[in-house]
């Protein structure tokens, strides 16, 4: 338990004196040219949160006498406890800082906004200020002997270690930045990158006043950025458990009309497609397979009441995480191609996934969002060898949906949503309805299953040749379908529902 985890480094002659101080001994390095602060630095073990205290009192760890140092404690080192993240935290009201560099040029701790406390990581705040008056400021560098990994597991024995009562009163949840609607920017530092796509990148960040995690999309759009506000605005108050949540967002104007925009939320496992990638077993797959088709339904009814067409539904803007038990959780993401039903008309959207109606004139409806799930569920399912298919045009991706929708038994139970015409195709609402999960519906509607009289009509209008996606059930013969159990064609001169 006497890991080292950091060490404060002397960067001027006040600091070196407290470095070399006796009662500072236990803390020097053997040439007493640092501090070193270890695992079990801190006097009071049960403040599990807390590393080491710096200050002039005798409950401080690290003595730091000094003309102007009058708070018993000065600073605090303490650990977010669900990242292992460091965060210095004054208790001298004001006169602790850091800065990047030993220039000194900005502290973001005595900036503005009033936080007491700020993240510290390589290279990132980490010198250490203590005392306002330049004549008598003591300067520490911070080094870093373990990751952040490490640090994890040191803070993670000694809560295991804890008694429920000192759980109870120590591991305090950081103030962070959010849910602070008024101030929508989450400071943020970054770590690595998560992804990008069409339409912007994904960076894994530090949230600079509580050292939890959060993922930011950064992205400079190039339409006008009004209807863009609202659309994000709309986005933030979505709340669905399938349904990636919005921190906040921030919009950086630069010149002109265009800005840099930032939107925050939680960092997930991984996308869909990812997880489909390393899972090799067929049970496997149809178990996630089904949740996936359940949960994206319900998020799809959910924005089909919300008057909200996501149009870009793929397993790359499927996210999952496991939940306590180990059950996956989908969110969908990626709402920067929606827009509002109003406002629903450019072309866009992913090929392969894009119904048949969003190349049309057609006024776009939320049904276009159950036809990508609709193939998402090909692929995830690799229904005929889907993903190695090689589609030369939007035609075949929908003459294939329509072969496997008709014909394919092995996916029979979700054939509606695989239907081109929209009028026959089923909603989310009623595909849940058809599986008996009215739980998933949104606002608690009541809704029926598609009808299969509907769907057989449409079919048959199909086989005669009186609709246009005939040509692609030139290859189906008619035992074929006739074996399938369907419903005698209707009667002559009955005329079809839609
Ligand atoms: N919250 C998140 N957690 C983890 N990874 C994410 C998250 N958001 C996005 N990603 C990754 O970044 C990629 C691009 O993000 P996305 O929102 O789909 O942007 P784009 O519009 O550029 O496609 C995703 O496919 C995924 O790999
Ligand atoms: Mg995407």
């Amino acid at each position: 338990m006497d890991t080292p985890i950091f060490s404060l480094r002397p960067k001027n002659n006040r600091a070196r004196i407290i470095t070399r101080r006796r009662e500072n001994e236990s803390f020097a390095s053997p040439e007493k040219d640092e501090l070193i602060i270890r695992a079990n630095s801190h006097q009071f073990p049960q403040e599990i949160c807390v590393i080491a205290t710096m200050g002039k009192g005798k409950d401080a760890d690290i003595f730091t006498p000094g003309y102007r140092m009058a708070d018993p404690i000065h600073c605090a080192f303490v650990i977010n406890w669900k990242t292992g993240i460091i965060l210095v935290e004054d208790r001298s009201g004001g006169s602790t800082s850091l800065y990047d560099n030993s220039k000194l040029v900005y502290s973001p701790l005595n900036a503005d906004r009033g936080y007491n406390r700020v993240v510290v990581m390589d290279n990132k705040n980490s010198y250490l200020v203590l005392g306002k008056s330049k004549a008598t400021q003591v300067i520490f560098k911070i080094v870093f002997s373990l990751g952040l990994d490490e640090t994890l597991k040191i803070i993670q024995r000694r809560i295991s270690g804890a008694s429920a009562d000192v759980q109870r009163d120590f591991l305090w949840t950081f103030h962070g930045q959010l849910p602070q609607k008024e101030q929508k920017k989450i400071h943020h530092y970054t770590l690595v990158k998560l992804g990008s796509g069409g339409f912007g990148t994904v960076w894994k960040s530090v949230d600079i006043y509580s050292g939890d995690i959060v993922a930011v999309k950064e992205f400079v759009p190039w339409w006008t950025s009004d209807s863009l506000d609202r659309e994000i605005d709309a986005l933030s108050r979505f709340q669905h458990p399938f349904i990636i949540p919005l921190y906040g967002w921030y919009a950086n104007p630069r010149s002109g009309s265009k800005g840099r925009y930032e939107m925050f939320m939680p960092v997930m496992q991984g996308t869909l497609d990812d997880l489909m990638l390393r899972t090799h077993s067929p049970k496997e797959t149809i178990d996630i397979g089904n949740a996936v088709l359940l949960q994206m339904l319900s998020a799809l009814d959910y924005l089909a009441c919300m008057d909200f067409i996501h149009r870009d539904v793929k397993p790359e803007n499927i996210l999952f995480e496991t939940d306590h038990l180990g059950n996956y959780v989908f969110k969908l993401t990626d709402f920067g191609v929606s827009n509002t039903i109003a406002l629903a008309q450019s072309e866009v959207g992913t090929e392969t996934y894009m119904a048949p109606e969003m190349r049309s004139d057609l006024p776009q409806r939320p049904k276009a969002d159950v036809w990508s799930l609709f193939v998402t569920m090909l692929w995830v399912l690799d229904v005929k060898q889907f993903r190695s298919l090689d589609f030369k045009s939007h035609l075949e991706v929908q003459g294939f949906v329509l072969q496997n929708a008709i014909l394919n038994s092995d996916i029979e139970y979700m054939r509606d949503m695989g239907i081109l015409n929209r009028a026959v195709r089923a909603s989310a609402a009623q595909m849940l309805a058809k599986y008996g999960r009215q739980d998933l519906i949104a606002l608690g509607r009541t809704e029926r299953a598609p009808d299969s009289n509907r769907f057989n009509a449409w079919l048959w209008r199909i086989w005669d040749g009186r609709d246009r996606w005939g040509n692609y059930m030139k290859r189906i013969t008619t035992e074929r379908v006739l074996r399938l159990g369907l419903l005698p064609p209707p009667e002559p001169g009955a005329s079809p529902a839609w």
